[in-house]
């Protein structure tokens, strides 16, 4: 097992009715902004109840319209806003875009210098930030506990993501009931990012980690047998509360403690959204086989202990076969042709993105604009 340092200081309020909880833990003698994204909130009667849970609080403002895959620009205009109503602490109520969003603008207000620089820098260096707390509507991303970041540019077709202690959330309220009007896109999308999560953590070479295996297998194992019945049965409480609890368990930072990480699969997947507009978890589904199968050799001991865990299977081939079915069966498409793609184009584009940036990937850092060219190459 590697060295490493594990700090998670996010408090969960998980549950029905847990919104309500949410007052005594936001600052009552600062201005407090309520960011949220396109309206889901206010059709679905979240917004609701966060305006009751807040309704002594004497300075509330809001921030409208975040966008899926949040925009640089629009995040600024909330900086300013931010700046402006000398806002303490923002409240992000939505999906992970929301979430990000907040964590973003938290760390723009008082950066010195062009905050784009945050993501330039993947989040080194950073001295300060406001204090968020999040309500998740959406199960996917792990933002709600972890202090991760993603934020994407109109203007240069980039998508790029930073992380800092400084951005975890204060709280989080996870309320499956929150998430019952979930459209069946968003929910197999949650599912699938989800296990992309843990198999960026999980599936790279045996490094003595046997707790942090067990903790990855079984996530992925509730995530395959909850995923379907949640997809089928969007309102029954306890297949949503164990599909929203994996989501969060998946990327809070404990399965990946002291073990070789990957994130090849996310790290091309970024490309794809910003370039084409996919969204991230369609985009994982499609490269994650594809980095299988190109660093065959180097995960087979770990595909194969992951096929004979969760699956069953006894061949590493088989285990991917498998994993392929398994996002098939969600609904999910695993080819660029499924979206009518030009692959010599997308492998071009990604591979002169990654040469220009200097980025290696991969668990050895050692896959560079060639390799993922290859990678995208074997996905048409
Ligand atoms: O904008 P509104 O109207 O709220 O609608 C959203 C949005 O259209 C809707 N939605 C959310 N909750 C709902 C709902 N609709 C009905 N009922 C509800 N309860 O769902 C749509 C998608 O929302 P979004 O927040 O974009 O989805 P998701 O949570 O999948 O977040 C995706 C973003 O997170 C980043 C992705 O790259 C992408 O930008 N990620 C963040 C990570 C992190 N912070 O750790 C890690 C991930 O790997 C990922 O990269
Ligand atoms: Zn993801």
């Amino acid at each position: 097992m590697q060295n490493f340092t594990f700090k998670n200081p996010t408090e969960i309020l998980f549950g029905k009715g847990t919104i309500a909880k949410i007052g005594s833990r936001i600052p009552a003698d600062k201005p407090v902004l309520l960011l949220y994204g396109g309206g889901s909130i206010k059709r679905n009667g979240v917004y609701d109840q966060v305006r009751a849970a807040l309704r002594n609080h004497p300075a509330l403002h809001e921030f409208g319209g975040v966008e899926a895959n949040p925009l640089f620009e629009t995040c600024m205009q909330a900086v300013e806003l931010v700046k402006g109503q000398k806002i303490g602490f923002i409240l992000a109520v939505g999906g992970g875009s929301v979430l990000d969003a907040a964590k973003f603008i938290a760390a723009a207000v008082n950066y010195d210098g062009d905050p784009w620089g945050i993501l330039q820098a993947h989040g080194q260096g950073l001295k300060s930030a406001l204090p968020i707390g999040t309500v998740l509507t959406l199960p996917a991303t792990g933002s709600e506990a972890n202090g991760n970041s993603v934020i994407s540019r109109r203007e240069t077709q980039e998508k790029l993501a930073f992380g800092s202690p400084l951005v975890f959330p204060v709280f989080s309220v996870l309320d499956p009931e929150t998430t019952f009007t979930l459209p069946r896109k968003q929910v197999r999308n949650g599912i699938v990012d989800s296990f992309m999560h843990v198999m960026e953590q999980y599936m790279t070479y045996p490094s003595q980690a046997p707790l942090q295996d067990r903790f990855a297998e079984g996530v992925v194992q509730t995530l395959i047998e909850t995923g379907p019945v949640t997809l089928d049965n969007p309102q029954d409480y306890e297949s949503r509360a164990a599909f929203m609890w994996s989501a969060t368990l998946a990327l809070n930072m404990l399965i990946g403690a002291g073990v070789p990480q990957d994130w090849s699969t996310h790290g091309i997947g970024h490309e794809l959204t910003a370039f084409y507009g996919l969204d991230h978890a369609e985009t994982l589904a499609i490269i994650l086989p594809g980095v299988w199968r190109h660093q065959f050799a180097r995960k087979k001991e770990k595909l194969e202990q992951y096929g004979r865990r969760v699956w069953g299977v006894d061949t590493a081939e088989q285990a991917i076969a498998k994993t392929e079915e398994f996002l098939k069966s969600l609904g999910m498409p695993v080819r660029l042709a499924d979206y009518k793609i030009d692959v010599k184009e997308a492998a071009g584009k990604i591979r002169a993105r990654f040469a220009e940036r200097g980025t290696k990937l991969g668990e050895h850092g050692d896959i560079g604009p060639e390799q993922v060219a290859e990678i995208v190459l074997g996905r048409a």
